[in-house]
Parts: C-alpha cells; sequence; structure tokens
C-alpha cells in the first residue's frame, strides 16, 4: 500500500495524520521531531518516529490479544501505521504505579512511592493552557465525555496497565506511569487511540532503575535514542526484528 496518502488532516508535536481512500481509515506517521514543555523545546532525533512506531506496535498487538479496542490496523512500515479513523478526545488519561514526573511536582508523594491500586489522573490536552489536570465534572462539562464513557475510559485503562505492566516486567522494565489517549469510532464506541512509546510513557530498567524514556530529553541529558533502542530490543521478539529489518 502507498504510504503518502491523501491529504494531512492533522499535524502534532511528534505525528501527523493522513486522509485514505477509506474514509474509516487514517494513516499515522511517526516523525522524528521530539519536543518538551509544550514545544518550547524541540529537536530532530534521527530514527526515533521509526521505532516508536513499531514499539507503539507491539503495544497496541499485545493490547488487542488481550481484548482491548485499540486504533491500530497495521503497520505498512515502520513510521506509517494505518489506523482506524477516530474522533479523539481531548484528556490525556496518566495512569501512575509509582511516584515521579509532575506528581511529586505538585502533590507531597515521596519519590517512588508504589501506588496499588495505582492512580488515573486526567489533564486536559490543550498547549494553549498547559494541560491543566482535571476532574470528571469538568471534563463532563466541557463536553469532552459522559459519566458512562469515563467509567469505561477508567476501566480500559486499568486494564490496559495491567496488561502492560506484566509484560514489561518480564522483558526487565518497571512501568511507573505512562499517558494514553481515547477517540470514539464511527459508531462512538470508545478506542484506544494515539501511541504508546518512550514518548508518552515512563520505562526504567527494573534492575539499575536507569530511565528508558523521554525524561532523559526533557533533561537535557545524553543518550535519549540509545534509550529508545534498549526499549525496542527488550520488547520486540526475534520475529518482529527480522520483519524490519533491526540489528538489535
Ligand atoms: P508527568 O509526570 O510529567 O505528568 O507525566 C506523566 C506521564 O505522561 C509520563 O509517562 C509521561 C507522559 N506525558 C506525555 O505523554 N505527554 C506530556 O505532555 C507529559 C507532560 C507527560
Ligand atoms: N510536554 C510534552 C512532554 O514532555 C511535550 C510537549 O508538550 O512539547 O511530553
Amino acid at each position: 500500500m502507498n504510504t503518502e496518502v491523501g491529504n494531512l488532516i492533522y499535524k502534532g508535536k511528534a505525528k501527523d495524520v493522513y486522509e485514505t481512500d477509506d474514509p474509516e481509515k487514517v494513516m499515522v506517521k511517526f516523525r522524528d521531531d521530539i519536543t518538551a514543555g509544550d514545544g518550547a523545546k524541540k529537536e530532530n532525533l534521527k530514527k526515533k518516529g521509526f521505532y516508536n512506531s513499531i514499539i507503539s506496535t507491539k503495544f497496541f498487538k499485545i493490547l488487542e490479544e488481550a481484548g482491548v479496542k485499540t486504533q491500530y490496523v497495521e503497520l505498512i512500515k515502520p513510521r506509517y501505521m494505518l489506523s482506524k479513523k477516530l474522533k479523539m478526545i481531548p484528556l490525556e488519561v496518566i495512569t501512575r504505579n509509582i511516584a515521579a514526573g509532575s506528581l511529586l511536582r505538585n502533590f507531597p508523594f515521596e519519590e517512588k512511592q508504589e501506588f496499588e491500586p495505582p492512580i488515573i489522573q486526567m489533564d486536559y490536552k490543550s498547549d494553549e493552557y498547559h494541560d491543566p489536570t482535571l476532574n470528571d465534572d469538568i471534563a463532563v462539562a466541557l463536553g469532552f465525555v459522559t459519566r458512562k464513557e469515563l467509567k469505561t475510559i477508567r476501566d480500559i485503562t486499568l486494564k490496559i496497565n495491567s496488561v502492560l505492566k506484566d509484560f514489561l516486567k518480564s522483558k526487565g522494565i518497571l512501568f511507573p506511569d505512562f499517558k494514553i489517549e481515547f477517540g470514539r469510532d464511527s459508531q462512538g464506541n470508545i478506542i484506544l487511540g494515539d501511541e504508546i512509546s518512550p514518548d508518552s510513557c515512563r520505562f526504567w530498567d527494573s534492575e539499575t532503575w536507569d530511565v528508558l524514556d523521554k525524561d532523559l530529553f526533557r533533561k537535557g541529558e545524553s543518550g535519549v535514542m540509545e534509550a529508545y533502542i534498549t526499549v525496542a530490543s527488550r520488547v520486540l521478539d526475534d520475529e518482529d526484528k527480522k520483519k524490519w529489518n533491526l540489528n538489535i
């Protein structure tokens, strides 16, 4: 299938979305741009989009096998993910298993404090408003979701957390927190969209607690791409690596 199809319908900070000849599907292109601070800090990280598309595909496939509906249709080739067309809900659904990041800046939790059950936090996805945390009443009053949909989103999110946490544990990776986004398909079903990658998750090595995600970039540290490749090399199986010609 041709990869550069149709008009560009959305340009995000790290991905582009194109129309395809199927009105129910779009092509998501993972770019190499990497940003922090609502786009204030921006760089180009060679091959980041290549790896993030493959890592996201792996997670979406694992979730589909576990019965979670995702946007994923097919990775046509690295960077180009054919996806179901969704109307995205402007919420960043964050799940926290271990205290890190903004949770420590904003609340008196202890560093590396563990949460069981996990904390689910929802932020309004908006560069203009700087992604403020909201609550159910605000999300409903803004017309983003119904209360029933919020319950569905929470239930699916907890399932995603437990499936991915177990999978990552088996690969020697801790899963302190992650951010996901949902959309509605043409029938109004709530479907997991966007991506699940080192851009949108915290991944720590289980033994050393070394950071293997975008926090390295946020903090101006080196080895960002090496960390993403480490995640790819641990989560992909030999078949995936062979398919995409990866010597990792
Ligand atoms: P935080 O601790 O900075 O709020 O981040 C929580 C999780 O959300 C972390 O796994 C990184 C991810 N995240 C995004 O995907 N996009 C963002 O804009 C931010 C701030 C965090
Ligand atoms: N704040 C986002 C992040 O750190 C990126 C951005 O807003 O530019 O993931």
